[in-house]
């Protein structure tokens, strides 16, 4: 039987509303044959490293016009992710500003000897309703 692909959704969410979207979004991996782990950063749980996983997604709401600091803190501390595919969701209310594109680059530096034409860059807005 072929191996069940796994990917790693880290996210931090305050209230709720950021995991609740990781939780729909790994319903849909789970959906397609992937193992799924869930982590919220707001926890003192260890993150597994992510190069162990075949996807990597990162999910965080915007507080104060960007990313919370641990979920920037996360970012850099990732190992080189070289190949690995990986999405972003971005929760907000009125004023997301830039917030997404600071994600993007600073999860891009860990792909830099990829090509752009190698990365998918999907954007996963979400508005608070
Ligand atoms: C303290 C605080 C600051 C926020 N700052 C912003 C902001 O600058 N821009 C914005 O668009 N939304 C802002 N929001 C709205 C949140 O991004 C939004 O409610 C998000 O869904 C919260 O995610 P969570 O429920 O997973 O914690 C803020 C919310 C809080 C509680």
């Amino acid at each position: 039987m072929k191996k069940k692909k796994r990917c790693l959704i880290v996210y931090f969410s305050q209230w709720n509303t950021t995991e609740s979207i990781a939780v729909e979004i790994a319903k849909g991996l789970k959906a397609s044959r992937y193992d799924v782990q869930l982590h919220n950063l707001k926890g003192q749980n260890t993150i597994p490293d992510a190069g162990e996983f075949d996807l990597l997604g990162i999910g965080t709401p915007v507080y104060y016009y960007r990313e919370p600091f641990n979920v920037s803190k996360y970012i850099q501390g990732l190992p080189p992710l070289n190949q690995k595919p990986a999405f972003v969701f971005l929760l907000h209310g009125s004023y997301p500003e830039d917030t997404f594109t600071s994600i993007w680059n600073s999860l891009r530096k860990k792909m830099q000897n990829l090509q752009d034409s190698i990365i998918q860059k999907e954007k996963i807005f979400i508005m608070n309703i």
